[in-house]
This record gives C-alpha cells, structure tokens and sequence, in this order.
C-alpha cells in the first residue's frame, strides 16, 4: 500500500479540502476503532467491574456455595478482575501511541495538499479575501484548529498513560502517579467533548455546506 498517493485539489479554495488520502481515511476510522474501545474498557470498569459491586457478587456467591470469604479477599479479586480490563485499556493504548505518530509522520511526509497546517494557512490568508471565502475560511480555521486542540490531547493522553503503564520502572511517587491519573482521566472528557462535537459537526456539515463530507471520508472524495 502506497503511503503517500497525489491527491488532486485547489490549495488557494479552503472549501475544497475534501479530498482525503488513502492514508488519513484508514487512519480516521482506525483512530475512531482504538479509540471506542479505549472508552468501552472504562464503561466496564466502571459498570461491571465496578470494585465494590463485583466484590459483593463474589461474597454472595461464595455465601450461595456455602463457602466463606473474607470482604478483603472478594476485594482483592476485583481488583484484579479490574487490573485485568486496565491491561486491555492499555494495550489498546498502545495502539492509539502507534497511530499517533503514524499521523504525525504523515503530516510530516504528506502531500502539501493533505497537510493539517497547510489547511490552516491557506484559511487564514483566505480570511483576508472577500466576504463569502472569509466566511468559509473562518469555518475552515475553527475546524482545523479544533484538530490541532484535539491531536494535542491525544498527545496528552499517550505520554500520561505511558507514564501510568510504566510507573513502577519510572520510580514514581505514589502522589505523582495519582496526579497523572487524575489528569489522564480527566483528558477523556475533553475526548469525549471533541467526538461529540465532531460527530454533529459532520452531520450538520452532510446536510448543509458540504452534502457527501462522510463518504468522502470513506472514497477519498474529489471524484
Ligand atoms: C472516535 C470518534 C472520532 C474521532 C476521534 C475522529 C477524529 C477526526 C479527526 C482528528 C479528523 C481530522 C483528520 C485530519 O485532517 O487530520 C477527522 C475528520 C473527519 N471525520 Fe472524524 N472522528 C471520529 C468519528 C467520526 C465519525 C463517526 C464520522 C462520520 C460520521 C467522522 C467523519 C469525519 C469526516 C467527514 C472528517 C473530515 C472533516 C473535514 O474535512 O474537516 N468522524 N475526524
Ligand atoms: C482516548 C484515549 C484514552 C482515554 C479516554 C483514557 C482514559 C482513561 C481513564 C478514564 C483512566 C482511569 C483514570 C482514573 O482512574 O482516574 C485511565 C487509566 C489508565 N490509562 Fe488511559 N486513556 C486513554 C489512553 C491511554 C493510553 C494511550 C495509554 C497508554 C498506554 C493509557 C494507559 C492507561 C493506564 C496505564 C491507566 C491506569 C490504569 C490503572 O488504574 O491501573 N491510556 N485511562
């Protein structure tokens, strides 16, 4: 598979960005893959796995086999049932780390026309034309820059969850390491806020300036 393929486009017209390389479509909807299971492992972690839920399932259980176990015990069995979903967040991070400097290789490598700062400049010197390309430009800059926002924080979570994954190797304080978690976890929300964004900002978009934005996403568009 070519990594880098020519992609035909007018770089002076920001409205006509929407041609998407083979690259940037296979590492939108992998991204969009690695990232839904990163959120479904802290769906379970924090609904099935949930410690103190899990730990009362293995107490009544055990009660039910008429077999005793101490509340310490049943907790550290969740816990581990708990470390065992962690494992998979994290290796799926793994992931989310490989495919994050896939694209910031890409940027680096890319075709002027697929580059996300190219798209940002050619914006802004669009801003400065007549009123309907300033109108469209300025559409364009808060897209892109919103982009930027969102690889930042995908730039975030990989060094913090690398830095949780290796905290015994690292020697980190226990305090340390909490703080990181914190703001880690808190990260998501920005995630979170960003595909919810972008999800109605791809809809709204479909249905009014730019009817075929998704499929283009998908064929590569500029047909
Ligand atoms: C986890 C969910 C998702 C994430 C994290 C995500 C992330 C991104 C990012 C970072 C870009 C910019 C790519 C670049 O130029 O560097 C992008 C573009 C795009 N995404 Fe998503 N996406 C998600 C879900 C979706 C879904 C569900 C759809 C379709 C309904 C979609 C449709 C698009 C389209 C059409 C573009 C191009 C928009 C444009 O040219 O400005 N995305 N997405
Ligand atoms: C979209 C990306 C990600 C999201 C939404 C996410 C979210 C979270 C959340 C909410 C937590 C729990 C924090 C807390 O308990 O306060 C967590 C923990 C963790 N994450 Fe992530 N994360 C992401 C990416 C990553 C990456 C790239 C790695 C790198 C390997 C990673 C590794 C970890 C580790 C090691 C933990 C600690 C688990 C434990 O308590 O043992 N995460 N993550």
């Amino acid at each position: 598979m070519a990594i880098i393929e020519p992609v035909k486009q007018n770089p002076l017209h920001p409205s006509q960005t929407r041609q998407y390389s083979l690259s940037i479509r296979l590492w939108h909807w992998l991204n969009l893959l690695v990232i839904s299971g990163s959120l479904v492992t802290i769906l379970i972690n924090s609904t099935l796995m949930d410690r103190k839920a899990t730990s009362s399932v293995i107490v009544e259980q055990a009660a039910k086999a008429e077999a005793s176990i101490s509340a310490d015990a049943a907790g550290q069995i969740a816990h581990e049932l708990e470390d065992n979903v962690w494992s998979i967040h994290a290796y799926i991070g793994f992931a989310l780390v490989a495919l994050l400097l896939w694209r910031i290789i890409y940027e680096i490598i890319s075709p002027t026309s697929q580059s996300l700062f190219r798209k940002v400049s050619v914006a802004r010197l669009a801003l400065k034309n007549g009123s309907e390309e300033a109108r469209l430009a300025r559409h364009e800059l808060v897209v892109k820059v919103l982009y930027f926002a969102f690889y930042l924080v995908l730039i975030l979570m990989g060094i913090t969850g690398l830095t949780l994954y290796f905290k015994h190797n690292l020697g980190l304080d226990r305090s340390v390491s909490h703080s990181i978690q914190e703001f880690h976890g808190f990260c998501m929300y920005l995630v979170i806020l960003f595909i919810v964004v972008h999800v109605a900002g791809v809809i709204l978009a479909e249905r009014r300036q730019s009817p075929g934005i998704v499929s283009d996403m998908i064929n590569g568009g500029g047909h």
